[in-house]
């Protein structure tokens, strides 16, 4: 006999939280592993096109509408210097890679990549080196990328065959300078500083872009809030944004408290937004500062093998996690809980996009398929563009080793006024019931389901390694509208997309 739980809901126009700006759907590729190397870029694999990129992979990436990708590091770039990695590939210079301790070939490079880009339809988020370098290589890198012509970087540019100006929008200021693992880690006053001050002379290279400061490495970091305020001391009035990463992982085995992980998310978010208004306040300033959530994933089960990877190998197989359907369920949650902060995150990279902790794979030679993880981020990629209501949820709740009143229905929703469309997206933690959902539509008249999307799996621990079709989502659920609310069943440990479309 299936048990149920009662979960209620109420969904209102006017109740808003804000409108999703699409780069909350970004990506990162990060030079790693086999993300560039046997990822995007196989020259020698049957689907590769012209410039050497796998036109599968491509597809992939096109089918999760990634509007923005993070690059080229992460880690790597406080040790890369761009220029290895412009004008003729016979001549760029293998070099040690001393965060991730490989080789990189410097093969694919800032031009190659924004060529990749334009094919899948992303614009870049492009970080500069604020670990080994500064102020000169971070301006330089501006001019190379952004001015038109007639200066000796722009002029460059145009002499490698790129004529147009790349106009990179994005840029970070800069990766994870507060971890002592970080090349040319700083402290908080030493990184605003040097944030501060690349940022005043990039601006001044092209005042039109925007700008990322790196806040923590994650929330457990010893120096974390202190670290935001001291950096956004410096930097307030030059940048527009201020990043946040956190990776979780079912390290003890315990499924209530890891689909709990994204209460901390949401609180790691909101202790970050309290600091930027406390800088703000201090400042008597006038200007809100955003927030870039610019690396988020789950990332545990590849932790061992890694430490197996002979050192200086090129393109090893790093960080390939093989995610689980449980993965997918968090993953989820943590979209959902970017929605929620949709008025104040407004751009977000899940990492990464391609074999480094990621939902696309590839086998050197052969295909590419996609993970548990794929699914939850490709519909909230597609379904989630609009603004992002504001519900008010009644559910109950449960409590685990690391939080209290954790609720079982974890839901947002976001109307598509362009379109007269409005989705849902919800997990049921419960590992035992299925959750009824009673959803009050009130005010969207007219608006029937045409799709109630799960994705379930008995198996907790199922992935799509062997069988690339094990977890996959499919459109039988039962959602109806019934005088002006939905009704829904939500199985136990389900991922759900209701869409709803006005029919008159
Ligand atoms: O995404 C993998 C790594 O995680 C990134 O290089 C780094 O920024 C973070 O620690």
């Amino acid at each position: 006999m299936t048990h149920h739980k009662q979960s209620k809901m109420i969904l209102d126009k006017a109740f808003k939280v804000g409108e999703v700006d699409d780069r909350i759907y970004g990506s990162f590729i990060e030079h790693l592993g086999r993300a560039v190397y046997e990822g995007v870029y196989e020259p020698d694999h049957p689907l590769a096109d012209e410039q050497g990129f796998r036109k599968d992979v491509m597809d992939l990436v096109k089918e999760l509408n990634v509007p923005l990708v993070r690059y080229p590091g992460g880690n790597f770039v406080s040790g890369y210097n761009w220029e290895d990695g412009v004008g003729p590939v016979e001549d760029r210079p293998k070099r040690l890679d001393l965060a991730w301790s490989t080789t990189e070939s410097n093969q694919v490079g800032t031009n190659e990549f924004m060529d990749w880009a334009k094919k899948v339809n992303a614009e870049v988020n492009m970080a500069v080196n604020l670990g080994t370098r500064g102020v000169d290589a971070a301006r330089n890198l501006v001019e190379y990328c952004n001015h038109p012509s007639g200066t000796y970087w722009s002029d460059l540019r145009i002499s490698h065959g790129y004529q147009q100006p790349h106009n990179v929008k994005t840029w970070c200021l800069g990766n994870e300078m507060d971890g002592p693992w970080q090349i040319g880690h700083k402290t908080a006053e030493e990184y605003g500083r040097i944030a501060a001050e690349s940022a005043k002379a990039m601006k001044w290279v092209d005042p039109s872009i925007e700008l990322v400061a790196c806040g923590s490495s994650n929330r457990s970091m010893p120096t974390f809030a202190d670290w935001e305020a001291t950096v956004l001391e410096h930097t307030y009035e030059h940048v527009d944004y201020i990043s946040l990463h956190t990776y979780y992982g079912n390290r003890d085995n315990d499924l209530g408290n890891y689909l709990a992980q994204s209460l901390d998310m949401d609180e790691f978010i909101k202790s970050v937004i309290a600091t930027c208004d406390y800088v703000k306040a201090k400042k008597r300033s006038k200007k809100n500062m955003y927030l870039s959530f610019d690396e988020w994933n789950v990332w545990f089960h590849s932790n061992e093998q890694d430490k197996q990877v002979e050192p200086w190998s090129e393109a090893p197989h790093l960080l390939e996690d093989i995610y689980t359907f449980e993965d997918a369920l968090l993953v989820g949650s943590m979209l959902i809980t970017l929605l929620k902060h949709a008025d104040r995150v407004k751009i977000a990279c899940l990492a990464q996009l391609v074999n480094v902790i990621a939902p696309i794979m590839t086998t050197k030679g052969g295909e590419a398929w996609q993970q548990t993880i794929f699914y939850p981020y490709m519909h909230a990629s597609v379904y989630g563009r609009g603004t992002v209501l504001d519900p008010v949820i009644s559910s109950p709740v449960y409590d685990s080793k690391d939080f209290t009143d954790v609720p079982y229905l974890d839901s947002t929703a976001v109307f598509n006024e362009d379109h007269n469309e409005l989705t849902i997206f919800a997990v049921n933690r419960s590992q035992e019931d299925a959750l009824t959902l009673d959803c009050d539509i009130r005010n969207f008249e007219d608006y029937q389901v045409i799709e109630h999307t799960v994705l379930e799996n008995n198996d907790v621990k199922a992935t799509n390694q062997d069988n690339h079709n094990n977890v996959k989502p499919h459109s039988n659920g039962d959602a109806v509208v019934t005088t002006g609310s939905i009704q829904a069943h939500l199985p136990k440990l389900s991922w759900n997309v209701i869409r709803l479309k006005k029919m008159a």
